[in-house]
């Protein structure tokens, strides 16, 4: 017998049998006359931060909350607690003769039916799988035997419930190898940022969007947009009559007084140069006729927000020069409200005045003046509540107070409502009366059936629409009951497809994959919402820099852009760095995002983990995401322009170099194609004139 199988029976055999003959760290047995030694190596030894996780960082010896591992009430001493869907690769180099551990779902996850599937590949193949495991059962044991197995991968997917925030334990999770004492885990996608986005010009360029909906009778605001060297001039022709444009901002104020639509011509000057750019004003019944840009408190304050913080993210978002680049919304998330039980005293005080309307906790204390602040920075401001009488962070919502609500948000000149189910589901009379503080936040209850997950948006979308200003209406009930499909119906703007995302690589791959079945409802004024962009720093309150790294970060904007998705950044607007800057910056790319025809980009052929988007745009010109998915780098020499909608000669054009790369002919000719792991081509192809 070979000495690897010796030591492959041997440590199997202690592991089945599960004798006690390890001890705290390595070191088990000789074997023969040899001097191999067969060593254990437990997992919690190596480096786990190479992992990706559906939410937060890895932990060691501990469950996800920082618990004893704990799985169907047994207890574990050693092992990786993951959030669900995590990955963690392994470089054995056939070093190792098997890997054993214990798996489940930890037993401090509550709610949500939690569902997991445990998989080992070893060099791409399957060697094992858990099946699908739910909270509350056994521990199940994991036997792989791994002789010349050079990289292994530990899986844990979301078990089909589309959860990435479910506790997973590999517990008591351990190596037997031929003699190392460790592995080094791996990174697959390098994390040294890069630029792409050539440096502006100084020449003006108008960017943003070129259509812009307002309803007669509301207040008209719209900044020109541009980048180039001040002073500009500004100018605009065919301007209707009720308009005004202050030529050194370029702000655009005033009132239209009924429907129609206007082409204007915008030019920028400065001592450079020049530049022209059509505005279609259509004023109608529909508004955000292309997806809303801005910037959102939650992802980078959460339950910290504060006027103070709102103002400073409206003075960087001028002074950083994205206001240049068209982006425009501030927006309000949960905790502007009073609390109900908050330890914390600025957020404590009445939820309303006596004559039931909503009173701002003393943090925000003046929302007319907020909402003033940003306006006259040429921007527009958001906020957030919840049909059910609690926001999901457990503030005051709206429920029964709608009408009055709507009404505040416009008296205080606000632009934008995010509208967030959260303990709606809740809604039970009897209980609120005879109990507030035990109504739970966030609840799923009801979302599933069409009639209940509509009433709420309807009542407040048509408190809007009332409104003497036009309120953008964001939907958040994380695409319960198809919400695509009957979000205009309630007036909806935009709406959330999916759960809150986070800075991860799987849960933006998880969001990223499940946007094309709402996507034939994408259109000027109806906006599929994928969340916000977790880009910069950001961490719900404890600020850190993106864990994407900088491949993971073009894929993530390239397809929100594809996608028409709101762009909404949730970092610190006081901390961006020259990385996030640029990617925030390419104005080509944010073409594709603003694009008139408002089509939502799907995914129209696969390559192994090769997937390309494609998205039709004004012109005729199709812009092309190759996006890679997978673990390896993607070589392909591509020919089959026919399945991407593409006919006849093209101009290819790289829209993050802002480069032409070649004009082909898509019958005879072959485009080569490199993309990084976790990475993007995003091209457009444009018929020569
Ligand atoms: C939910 C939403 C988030 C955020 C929080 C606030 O989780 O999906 O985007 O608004 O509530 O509590």
């Amino acid at each position: 017998m070979k000495a690897n199988k010796i030591i492959t029976t041997l440590s199997k055999t202690i592991d089945v049998k599960r004798l006690k003959l390890i001890g705290v760290f390595t070191i088990l047995s000789i074997i023969g006359t040899g001097n191999l030694v067969a060593q254990t190596v437990w997992l919690d030894q190596l480096d786990l931060s190479a992992a990706t996780q559906g939410f937060g960082s890895p932990r060691k010896n501990k469950s996800v909350d920082g618990r004893t591992i704990t799985i169907a009430g047994k207890a574990f001493d050693r092992g990786f607690g993951t959030h669900s869907e995590s990955s963690l690769l392994i470089q054995l180099d056939g070093k190792a003769t098997s890997f054993t551990a214990q798996v489940g779902i930890d037993d401090e996850i509550k709610g949500h039916e939690p569902a997991v599937e445990f998989i080992v590949y070893g060099d791409k193949q399957m060697l094992w799988s858990s099946g699908i495991m739910r909270l509350g059962d056994t521990p199940k044991l994991c036997s792989v035997l791994l002789t010349g197995i050079k990289r292994l991968e530990l899986v844990v997917t979301d078990g089909g419930n589309g959860n990435y925030y479910d506790h997973a334990d590999w517990a008591d999770a351990k190596f037997q190898t031929t003699g190392v004492t460790s592995f080094p885990t791996v990174s697959l996608v390098p994390s040294e940022p890069y630029i792409l986005t050539p440096v502006p010009s100084s020449k003006p360029r108008i960017n943003g969007t070129g259509v812009f909906g307002v309803r007669p009778g509301s207040p008209f605001q719209f900044l020109i947009a541009a980048t180039g060297d001040r002073p500009m001039n500004f100018s605009a022709k065919n301007l209707p009559p009720g308009l005004k444009l202050d030529s050194r901002t370029g702000l655009i104020t005033g009132k239209l007084s009924s429907p129609g639509t206007a082409v204007v011509t915008l030019t920028a000057k400065n001592a450079k140069g020049k530049a022209e750019k059509k505005l279609r004003i259509v004023c109608g019944d529909r508004i955000a006729l292309t997806p809303p840009m801005g910037w959102n408190s939650w992802n980078c304050f959460a339950g910290e927000v504060s006027a103070d913080k709102v103002k400073r993210a409206a003075d960087a978002m001028v002074k950083s020069g994205l206001i240049n680049h068209g982006w425009t919304y501030i927006n309000i998330d949960d905790f502007w409200q009073n609390h109900r039980n908050s330890k914390d005293q600025t957020l404590r005080g009445k939820f309303r005045d006596e004559n039931g309307n909503i009173v701002p906790n003393s943090r925000f204390n003046n929302m007319k003046s907020l909402a003033d602040y940003v306006h006259r920075l040429g921007l527009k401001i958001g906020l957030y509540s919840s049909p059910g009488p609690w926001t999901c962070g457990g503030c005051a919502g709206s429920y029964g107070y709608e009408k009055q609500d709507a009404e505040t948000y416009a008296q205080w000149g606000f632009d934008y409502l995010k509208y967030d189910w959260c303990s709606y589901g809740n809604v039970a009379e009897e209980i609120l009366k005879n109990n507030p503080s035990k109504v739970s936040s966030l609840s799923y209850q009801g979302g599933d059936n069409l009639s209940v997950a509509i009433k709420p948006y309807k009542l407040m979308g048509n408190y809007l629409l009332q409104q003497p200003r036009d309120i953008v209406f964001s939907l958040c009930q994380y695409g319960m009951s198809d919400v695509w499909k009957w979000g205009d119906s309630v007036n909806g703007n935009c709406w959330r497809t999916t759960n809150d995302i986070t800075d991860t690589w799987t849960s933006v791959k998880s969001i990223a994959l499940a946007q094309d079945k709402a996507a034939a409802w994408a259109k000027p004024g109806n906006w599929n919402d994928p969340d916000m962009l977790v880009v910069g720093t950001v961490g719900w309150g404890n600020p850190h820099p993106s864990k994407l790294k900088p491949d993971e970060q073009y894929l993530h904007f390239s397809l929100w852009c594809l996608f028409s998705a709101p762009l909404l950044l949730g970092c610190d607007m006081e901390k961006l760095d020259a990385f996030t800057l640029n990617l925030l910056t390419n104005d080509e790319v944010i073409d594709v995002n603003q694009d008139p025809l408002g089509k939502q980009a799907t995914c129209l052929q696969t390559i192994g983990d090769l997937r390309i988007y494609v998205k039709e745009l004004e012109d005729g010109s199709h812009a092309v995401g190759f996006c890679n998915f997978g673990i390896e780098k993607i070589n392909v020499s591509y020919k089959d322009f026919e399945k991407l909608g593409i006919a006849g000669r093209q101009k290819v054009r790289d829209l993050w170099r802002q480069k032409d790369i070649t004009t082909l002919n898509t019958k005879t000719d072959q485009l080569n194609i490199a993309v990084p792991v976790h990475g993007v081509l995003l091209y457009k192809f444009t018929s020569p004139k």
